[in-house]
């Protein structure tokens, strides 16, 4: 009792001393104005904080108030693989290939479910949503359905990886409990979180969240290689002799998770990384495209292209910039590894986040309210010489939700999921 009794006092001496320190730290960085609302776990907190790198955040702040545009590069068109266009004796070349990876064990698909999923504002991990099917399906399991099929052809469990943040990490994997694993073999799915950042107000200052703590969000897809480092995953995919992984959203639900073909190409053209491209709807179509920047492999974002060079075309009529990036990339394993050692730059975005107020009460802003720091998958890509891209067609593999309504919604991806299973 006596010795309880003291460990309780010496430990709450060391959380005086550390809130102590956890307070000077918030004054040093003009950021003392977050004690002035309701923290419900001190401890949580200090631990938090501590854990912040305010030069790196500040930084960032510093640069997304003054929107600092990227420099001026040189951008050419990436060469590409038409699916279509190639023969059936070719496709055949390739597809055995990939087929022979597969059935080695050497092939692994990861998702990267760790988006918040705000635009559609579903309340839960965005892979739980139901779409509108009759069956009730959710997004994961039709997902699921692709590696279940595989597993039908080539008698492998592809082992199935799914980034979360620390916000979904719990609820997904609840779910796939509660769904008894769609009746995959559970031994093959794995669970890892990803990264997060503080979120700063307009002003640049911390927030709370609803639970009352530091105000933090997922640091972009691209957070998805050093994730994958610090959570032993690339080990794990070495240990089992994993040599190529495919790496793709939750969030469309005619994603081709296994491509036999496309697993053969980055193969046999001796590539560390492929990307699938979709041909661009129309030259202002609000998607990033393929291209070469400064020589090497990139996607250039709709905001950052000029109107003269998305309207391009070549002697064909064809657009030049129009291998529209659906993110469904393939990455060699030493790449992902050489990738994992560098940080890739973050971007900045203006979102809705909400908030916990000084009475403790949660605000949901109607407008953009705070500043959110991410790094994209795609800029990875200039750590490579070169890149297979492999156009595919659009009504095949590709059916995003994204809003709630009207473009790229649940709606749309019900027509264009049921249409490709019509049609198959
Ligand atoms: P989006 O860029 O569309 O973002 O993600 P989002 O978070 O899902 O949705 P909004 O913008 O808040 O409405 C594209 C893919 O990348 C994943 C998403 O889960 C989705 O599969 N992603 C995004 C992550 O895994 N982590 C992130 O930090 C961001």
């Amino acid at each position: 009792m006596y010795i309880i009794g003291i460990l309780k006092w010496k430990w709450e001496e060391i959380m005086i001393e550390k809130f102590e320190q956890t307070k000077k730290i918030l004054k040093d960085q003009k950021q003392e104005q977050i004690l002035e609302y309701p923290i419900r776990n001190k401890e949580e907190f200090v631990s938090e904080v501590l854990k912040i790198n305010f030069e790196e955040l500040n930084k960032l702040y510093d640069k997304a108030i003054k929107n600092e545009k990227v420099k001026n590069s040189k951008i050419e068109p990436i060469p590409y693989i038409e699916k279509d266009k190639l023969s059936e004796e070719r496709k055949e070349y390739y597809k055995k290939i990939g087929e022979n990876i597969i059935r080695n064990n050497e092939y692994a698909v990861v998702t990267m479910a760790g988006g918040q999923g705000s635009r559609l504002g579903h309340d839960g991990p965005k892979g739980t949503f139901d779409f509108g099917l009759e069956n009730h399906k959710s997004i994961f399991e039709v997902l699921c359905d692709r590696l279940k099929e595989a597993y039908k052809k080539y008698n492998v469990y592809i082992p199935w990886y799914i980034m979360t943040s620390r916000q979904n990490n719990e609820d997904t994997i609840n779910f796939f409990e509660k769904n008894n694993y769609f009746g995959y073999s559970k031994e093959n799915i794995y669970f890892f979180k990803q990264g997060e950042l503080p979120v700063l107000n307009d002003q640049g200052k911390l927030m709370l969240n609803k639970e009352g703590n530091i105000n933090t969000a997922a640091d972009g897809h691209g957070g998805i290689f050093v994730s994958m480092e610090k959570e032993k995953v690339t080990e794990n995919m070495k240990q089992k002799g994993i040599k190529w992984v495919f790496i793709g959203p939750v969030d469309n639900v005619l994603i081709k998770m296994v491509d036999p073909i496309f697993i053969g190409i980055c193969q046999d053209k001796n590539m560390l990384a492929g990307g699938k491209s979709i041909i661009k709807a129309y030259p202002e179509e609000r998607v990033g495209v393929f291209c070469k920047k400064d020589g090497k492999p990139d996607v250039i974002e709709y905001t950052e292209i000029s109107k003269e060079m998305a309207e391009m075309k070549n002697d064909k009529g064809e657009l030049v910039y129009a291998e529209s990036h659906i993110n469904c990339n393939m990455f060699n394993i030493d790449i992902i590894e050489k990738i994992s050692k560098n940080k890739l730059p973050y971007h900045c975005a203006h979102k809705k986040i909400e908030y916990l107020n000084k009475e403790g009460q949660v605000v949901k802003p109607e407008e953009p309210n705070a500043y959110k720091f991410e790094a994209f998958i795609f800029d990875a890509f200039k750590m490579l010489d070169e890149m297979a891209i492999f156009r595919v067609k659009r009504e095949e593999e590709f059916a995003p939700i994204k809003n709630a309504e009207g473009k790229d919604s649940p709606k749309t991806a019900l027509e264009l999921y049921k249409n490709f299973y019509s049609n198959r």
